[in-house]
């Protein structure tokens, strides 16, 4: 409030009108193409003006390090002279209009501003975390729930939120895995480019401008230490990395972020092979570019620029735009341009660009668009929305266990609720819930859902917010399970520990709250563990002791509700995993699209020289596509239209799945392949097709999946796309763990 208030009072005393001419300037024509508008304009503009569209500033709370904030007077002086093209963390319908108004009506050319915030999952109904969200399988639902984000921040002021995140992780360690799709890049694509579509739309006054993130391979940080070094090879990014990002341009993406991590040794916000050569050349990519927070400056940092001038001459080289939160553009273009080092042919393309998107938007005929109070007052937080979120939680819910098929529960069984964070609020909301912070939005929590759902509960903490435990809290734990029929554990980690500059080394399961499993299951009661967490965690150590276990993640809004949901069987569990489980935290990085390797296991005849860990197994504790349902599916006559593939021409893969239990249910069916032998090694699995199906209780359907040879080939270092001759294996199945195989020859 006081931000806002300071910025108002700024405004009011700084009133300054320019002369206007009676005939309306050509770039305030909206009868005019949007090309001749912005040719027009950039005649108009100084080069002060043009460096001033690179520069994004914030101004809300901080997302990243305060060092550079000059405060808000001078921010306010530099919108008014046109050195600001975008703001950040700006949010509500008076804020951002106190600060258009400035752009719009106190400087020279009144070129309006751009807002842009961090709606990552959800604005005000907070959606499941995009991990969980990816678990669904479901690319309709993941854009539904990016369009009603669109939707709610678009009435707040917003236009641009940077998301979605793609960055392709195999390491739990590292706490931004929550906001991406997981390991797969095949899934990650297809979410990538539906999380676009449902934030872009048409581009109208309902979506905001979405951004591809974090350009690239963030996600390969060194032991999943937080804006550590990368080390990838131009094939692995390819093949591991590039597709998402990929993927979301070609879904017509209209702004990019670069990541903080370097290349090839080169930071990614100056990496002219990343930014020219892929991004704008072979990708065609016409949009925006945005840094991330200070990632021009922190090129400095890294030992590859030596000052603020060298900065801005290389990450423009390499083709990066706006600038966030260092100011090197608009302090050192004006300066490059005039020294010759920087073409003004160079700035106009840039400029274009952004001035572009601002006249696509309609931000010229209306700076206002996202300025209404009413639309503010009618489109967010409403039941609508929260229903959406509560299905999207429903559906990200991952049953890994279910011994004895102790769930469902049923309605008249009494319940004992175990752990401090199924009665918080706070613990299973973070990381990123946007404008949700006030008490009005709060997530449902477990306790709360329970209770709604008209269950026999009672609470007992456990453990406190600390994870610590006392002989009292134990106590009483056992004491409400000794009552109950069966207990339920909320177990794992707050969201707090969720997120960006939340790396842990240690990605597991409390002491104190195996400690509480261990004294629970003297009790002799079936022990169900719901486990909150925004990664997967090693679960190894809990799992002995739950008959089963419900990984809930973070669902954001209706928290609770979907927990209950799926707990009483009204929706049946069909999530499957989109990261795998470890088995131990010395085994990550451990993902199921890994290589062979030249001694995979003793049946190759190679005794026991092979690849293997001496203490613990080498699979994960659950692999990757894998997840229960309170019904079983039987795969059977799994077949290849031929067994042939020729260039040009397609096979069908089908398989009949069966619903062989009491309930009806969804299957998420999948579609693997290993190419046996290549030029360049392959996988032994690539997912390449999925197919979410509903069955009844009996019922079977068939699943075909089309093979070609654009599905089959794989990318050499320079992105092309390629596939020699030879055997392809192609499997289905419900788990990457778990498949029918058949073999193709490719001719
Ligand atoms: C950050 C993040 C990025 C975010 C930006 C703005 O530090 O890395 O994802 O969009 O700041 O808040």
């Amino acid at each position: 409030m006081k931000k806002v208030a300071a910025f108002f009072l700024f405004y009011l005393s700084a009133q300054v009108t320019f002369s206007q001419s009676n005939t309306t300037p050509a770039y305030k024509n909206s009868k005019l193409p949007v090309a001749t508008r912005v040719a027009h304009l950039l005649s108009l503009m100084t080069v002060e003006e043009k460096a001033g569209q690179l520069n994004q500033v914030n101004g809300g709370a901080f997302t990243g390090p305060a060092a550079n904030d000059p405060g808000q007077q001078a921010k306010m002086k530099m919108i008014q002279a046109g050195k600001v093209g975008s703001m950040l963390n700006v949010t509500g319908v008076a804020e951002t209009k106190v600060l258009q108004t400035i752009a719009v009506e106190q400087s020279r050319l009144g070129i309006p501003l751009l807002f842009a915030y961090d709606v990552i999952h959800g604005y005000k109904t907070i959606f499941p975390i995009p991990l969980a969200d990816a678990c669904a399988w479901d690319p309709e639902l993941s854009r539904q729930a990016a369009a009603i984000a669109a939707k709610e921040a678009s009435a707040e002021g917003l236009h641009w939120t940077f998301a979605p995140m793609m960055d392709i992780s195999r390491d739990p360690r590292w706490g931004r895995v929550m906001e991406g799709a997981g390991e797969d890049p095949f899934l990650g694509a297809q979410i990538a480019a539906a999380r676009v579509k449902g934030f872009q739309g048409n581009f109208g006054e309902e979506n905001v401008l979405a951004t591809v993130k974090h350009f690239a391979v963030y996600g390969a940080v060194e032991a999943g230490r937080e804006y550590n070094h990368v080390n990838v090879d131009r094939y692995t990014a390819w093949n591991v990395h590039l597709p998402p990002y990929k993927a979301a341009v070609q879904a017509g993406a209209a702004t990019l972020m670069n990541s903080f991590n370097v290349f090839e040794a080169v930071p990614a916000s100056a990496n002219k092979y990343l930014v020219t050569d892929v991004l704008k050349k072979q990708w065609g990519f016409k949009g925006i570019l945005v840094s991330d927070w200070n990632s021009f400056g922190e090129t400095m940092t890294h030992g590859y620029a030596a000052d603020s001038a060298d900065v801005a001459l290389k990450v423009f080289d390499a083709g990066s735009m706006i600038d966030m939160e260092t100011r090197v553009m608009v302090s050192q273009i004006p300066g490059l341009v005039k020294k010759g080092k920087i073409s003004m042919q160079a700035l106009n393309e840039a400029v274009a660009r952004i001035l572009s998107i601002k006249f696509k938007i309609g931000l010229f005929d209306d700076p206002y668009r996202n300025c209404n109070p009413e639309r503010q007052a009618q489109h967010v937080f409403t039941p609508a929305h929260r229903e959406l979120s509560r299905k999207a939680g429903q559906r990200s819910i991952v049953l890994l266990k279910n011994n004895e098929q102790v769930l469902p529960l049923q309605s008249q069984q009494k319940i004992a609720l175990v752990g401090y964070l199924a009665a918080s609020t706070d613990d299973v909301f973070d990381f990123w819930v946007a404008a949700a912070k006030a008490p009005a939005y709060n997530p449902v929590t477990v306790q709360e859902g329970l209770k709604h759902a008209g269950a026999n509960v009672v609470f007992a903490k456990g453990f406190d917010e600390n994870n610590r435990t006392t002989q009292a809290l134990t106590a009483e734990a056992v004491a409400a399970a000794a009552q109950a029929d069966v207990v339920l554990v909320n177990i794992g980690l707050s969201g707090k520990l969720a997120g960006e500059d939340r790396s842990l080394a240690q990605p597991e399961i409390p002491d104190a709250q195996i400690e509480i499993l261990k004294a629970l299951r003297q009790t002799g009661k079936k022990i169900v563990a719901l486990v909150s967490a925004g990664r997967p965690l090693v679960l190894t150590k809990a799992e002995p002791y739950c008959d089963a276990i419900v990984y809930t993640w973070i669902l954001g809004t209706e928290h609770g509700h979907a927990v209950a949901d799926v707990l009483f069987g009204r929706y049946n569990p069909s999530a499957k995993t989109v990261m795998s489980f470890p088995y131990a935290v010395g085994q990550i990085p451990v993902y199921y699209n890994h290589m062979n390797t030249s001694r995979p296991d003793p049946t190759d005849g190679m005794g026991n020289w092979y690849s293997r860990y001496r203490d613990i197994p080498n699979e994960p504790l659950y692999a990757f596509g894998y997840g229960l349902s309170y019904t079983s599916f039987a795969y059977s006559q799994f077949s290849l239209s031929s067994q042939q593939l020729k260039k040009g021409q397609q096979v069908k893969a089908t398989v009949t799945i069966t619903n062989t239990g009491k309930v009806a249910g969804e299957e998420i069916v999948q579609l693997y392949i290993r190419d046996m032998v290549a030029n360049r090694i392959r996988p032994v699995a690539e997912l390449k097709g999925f197919q979410k199906i509903a069955l009844q209780p009996g019922e079977s359907k068939k699943v075909s999946f089309a093979i070609d040879a654009a599905l089959l080939s794989y990318y050499n270092e320079l992105g092309q796309l390629q596939l020699e001759p030879g055997e392809i294996k192609i499997s289905v199945g419900g788990s990457s763990d778990k498949l029918l195989s058949a073999m193709l020859q490719y001719e």
